[in-house]
């Protein structure tokens, strides 16, 4: 069911929701959330059963500012509060020692948990009215099924859940791609996951370079290959290769959609392919990308023929999401 989630009403509605304990889809500036309690098991346990996720797969845990995050860890490393002072409210989640008592269902058993204060007002508003009735942090992943593209209006998260859950509808995401994930347990962040900030944004942030990725970094669920699919099969293509493929496969080809940037349009005539421009701006892709790949679905096409992004730093989050996509 879905609610305005701009009406200080809903957001009342949407906090005892929580408070009882029981789920609460929500808008954030990255993705939809879907989102319980992260200082209840049984709470977060609904999250676990309602996706079909794994239940060793961490979620990351939201909360209204800094001083909330410190409580979920054991350890507020110098290096979390830099990049959160520069970031948050905004779409960055970092990873911290926990503190043992609290999160641990959240965190998928881990000693680690994902911490994130986001920016949409809908979000900011409902996580304090859930703060003033003593939930200590949300639980939230995207309010997608397991494995398939991540929401970015309220309609994705209805489509994909009984009718009974309760949405805060807060309008499209802005921001579009999930939030870029930075562990900072260490002496040097990693980026676990590209999002919206660019890694010279981070490095600046933090005042020391990104290290790479060990091969004991710890699991990201969103690091699964077959991550952020569509039901149809991605293919990621650069230019000239995009243009041979649609030579060979003639220009009245059913069940293909074509998103790309630098070749023109074929043009339109019935039965030929779908067609989206990319735009040259990644944060405007990074917006729609979701929704134009949930479209495609809708349209019942078989293959989707996507242009590789230009290079440039800018471009990591869009990349990645477009990669995971088009695996396999
Ligand atoms: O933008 C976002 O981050 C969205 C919105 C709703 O905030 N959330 C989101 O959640 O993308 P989810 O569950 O779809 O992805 C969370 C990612 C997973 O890949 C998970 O493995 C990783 O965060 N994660 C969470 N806690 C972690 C931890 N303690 N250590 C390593 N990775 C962690
Ligand atoms: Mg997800």
């Amino acid at each position: 069911m879905l609610l305005n989630g701009f009406d200080p009403a809903s957001i009342e509605r949407g906090a005892d929701q929580l408070a009882a304990g029981r789920l609460l889809a929500f808008p954030t500036e990255t993705v939809y959330g879907l989102g319980a309690r992260a200082d209840s098991d049984d709470a977060v346990a609904s999250i676990y059963r309602a996706k079909g996720r794994p239940a060793d797969h961490p979620l990351i845990v939201h909360v209204a500012d800094q001083a909330g995050a410190a409580r979920f860890a054991a350890r507020w490393s110098p290096l979390a509060e830099r990049l959160t002072t520069a970031f948050w409210p905004g779409p960055l989640t970092v990873i911290v020692d926990r503190s043992p008592p609290m999160g641990a269902a959240a965190a998928g058993g881990q000693d680690s948990i994902g911490l994130r204060c986001p920016a949409h007002p809908v979000a900011r508003a409902l996580l304090q009215a859930a703060a003033a009735r003593g939930v200590a942090g949300v639980a939230a992943p995207s309010a997608n099924q397991f494995g398939r593209v991540s929401p970015t209006t309220a309609a994705h998260v209805e489509g994909e859940f009984p009718a009974d859950l309760l949405v805060l509808d807060g309008g499209p995401c802005p921001v579009g791609i999930e939030s870029s994930i930075v562990d900072c347990r260490g002496e040097l962040p990693v980026l676990l996951r590209p999002g919206m900030l660019t890694r010279r944004q981070i490095e600046a942030a933090a005042g020391c370079a990104l290290a790479d990725r060990g091969d004991d970094a710890p699991r990201v669920s969103g690091s699964l290959d077959s991550h952020y699919a569509p039901r149809a099969r991605v293919r990621l293509m650069d230019g000239g290769q995009l243009k041979t493929a649609l030579q060979v496969l003639g220009p009245g080809f059913q069940g293909l959609a074509v998103y790309s940037h630098s070749v023109p349009p074929l043009p339109a005539r019935s039965g030929g392919p779908i067609w989206r421009t990319m735009p040259p701006q990644a944060e405007l892709v990074a917006r729609e990308l979701f929704s134009v790949l949930r479209e495609f679905d809708a349209k019942g096409v078989q293959l989707i023929w996507v242009e590789q992004p230009p290079p440039g730093v800018e471009w990591d989050g869009v990349r990645d999401r477009l990669q995971r996509a088009a695996s396999d």
